[in-house]
């Protein structure tokens, strides 16, 4: 299986590519890479990637946090699992999702909690996350605003 190591940040960039394939909204890496490194990390954010050939640009990464709610207890949620279109069917994702499980563990979480969405463009990482055991336990509802 595919070494896996956490991504500092002064490395975010590395994390930039993988990340833009899941998402576009952000549409340069420098802007993606400010947003994570100015908002996401400071409130604990953190980035855990694959790499193959490029050591600079992660194939696959996961970013996730250590949190805590009401509903959920000490948990570890799950923000972004993405990995390269050339890249996918190479068990990338697994090995990530088996180093976010022991982090957790580590961390003393009682569990991961992450959202996905319904469309058939998400029928992979349905697939992936069902295979390591998540259970589809909750309604996620949005309303966006003018
Ligand atoms: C979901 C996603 C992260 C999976 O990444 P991945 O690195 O391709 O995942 P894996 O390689 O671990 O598993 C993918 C498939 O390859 C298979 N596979 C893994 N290693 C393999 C190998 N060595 N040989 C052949 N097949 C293999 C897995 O069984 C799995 O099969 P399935 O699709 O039939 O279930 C990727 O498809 C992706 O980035 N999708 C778009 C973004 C997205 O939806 N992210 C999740 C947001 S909630």
């Amino acid at each position: 299986m595919a070494e896996v190591v956490e991504i500092p940040r002064a490395q975010t960039r590395h994390a930039a590519i993988a990340m833009l394939a899941l998402r576009p909204r952000w549409q340069s890496a420098e802007a993606l890479v400010e947003f994570i490194d100015t908002n996401l990390r400071p409130a604990g954010y953190r980035l855990a990637g694959v790499f193959d050939n490029d050591p600079e640009a992660a194939v696959s990464v996961i970013g996730f946090r250590e949190a805590w709610s009401t509903a959920w207890g000490h948990h570890l949620y799950v923000d972004d699992m993405s990995t390269i279109p050339d890249a996918r069917g190479r068990g990338h994702a697994e090995a990530l999702m088996r180093w976010v499980v022991v982090e957790a563990q580590r961390l003393n979480c009682e569990a991961i909690h992450l959202d996905s969405g319904v469309g058939a463009d998400r029928a992979a990482a349905h697939r992936l996350y069902m295979r390591n055991h998540f259970d589809i336990t909750a309604h996620h509802f949005t309303r966006l605003l003018d």
